[in-house]
């Protein structure tokens, strides 16, 4: 049985009066360093979701970045975090006419025009917003491990299958990939659900904070139970933990988006198993001096 525990018992950690399974002997908070996970990259130091960003993050030694999945007009994926241009490009002035600038109304070839790091700084004239293609390239020259997040599935139906056979050829979903390197995760349940049932080997997060009693739920199809710091307390932890995926082993959680020391203080005194970061620099330092 998924999700499962041993017998149901009342945890005061949770501060109300919630029935839970009993946590899991290996489900206690763990002493283990949480992972650190660059946001769209080392987007405090590079503009967000570009080659550039996850170049930064390898050379600061961070093996784990975050990325964000789109579709252009002609069926292309691209990385990139908002629905729209605007705010990330220059697209308003190399296409004055086409507002709202929607990711999903321009082609792949129009997007490839567009400078994606002046907004950021002059130093990164000339980034590319990069296509799924290109930024696995990259991440898998530089070593790295992904978190994918499939961004407004609702805008891009059958994006899950699409993004599985990118990774498949681009040679992310063998064994060892799968094991050891990759996390796809969304905040469209329906959507992390469609990607587990395509591809059951694949390791999953949902992202938001489901209540406990839907915990079980969403550890059918879901490894990871990735919640906004402000949004967790130790009793969540632990009832995180007390539940076992799809793939047989305790929940995890990978915590966003933490930039400062106290909040990687916090987090990670409260046993989360990643925490998602623009600033992974500062997060490191945090968890070595505690
Ligand atoms: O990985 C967590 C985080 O990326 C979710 O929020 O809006 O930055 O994609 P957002
Ligand atoms: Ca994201």
């Amino acid at each position: 049985m998924h999700a499962r525990a041993a017998a149901a018992t009342t945890t005061a950690l949770l501060g109300a009066a919630v029935v839970l399974p009993a946590p899991l002997a290996h489900a206690a908070v763990s002493t283990d360093q949480p992972l650190v996970i660059a946001h769209r990259g080392a987007s405090a130091q590079a503009p967000e979701n570009t080659l550039a960003a996850i170049d930064r993050a390898a050379r600061l030694g961070f093996t784990w970045v975050e990325n964000d999945v789109q579709r252009t007009k002609d069926g292309k994926l691209v990385v990139i975090h908002d629905d729209s241009l605007a705010r990330t490009t220059d697209v308003e002035q190399v296409f004055p006419k086409r507002a709202p600038w929607k990711v999903k109304d321009f082609t792949a070839a129009e997007i490839a025009r567009l400078d994606a790091g002046s907004w950021f700084s002059a130093r990164y004239k000339g980034a590319r917003v990069p296509t799924l293609k290109q930024y696995m390239n990259r991440v898998s020259r530089n070593h790295q491990k992904l978190v994918l997040e499939i961004k407004n599935p609702q805008l891009y139906p059958g994006i899950e299958r699409e993004t599985l056979k990118t990774l498949s050829n681009e040679g992310w979903l063998g064994p060892a990939s799968v094991r050891r390197k990759l996390v796809i995760q969304s905040f469209s349940a329906d959507s992390v659900r469609k990607v587990h049932s395509l591809r059951p080997d694949v390791k999953t997060g949902f992202l938001g904070t489901p209540s406990v009693a839907e915990l079980p739920a969403y550890a059918r199809f879901a490894d990871q139970i990735n919640s906004s710091h402000t949004t967790i307390s130790r009793g969540y932890v632990a009832a995180i933990h007390a539940f076992e995926g799809p793939h047989g082993k305790p929940l995890e959680i990978f915590t966003w988006t933490v930039d400062t020391a106290a909040d990687t203080r916090r987090v990670a005194g409260l046993g989360v198993n990643g925490v998602i970061t623009n600033k992974p620099d500062v997060v490191r330092k945090a968890l070595r001096e505690s």
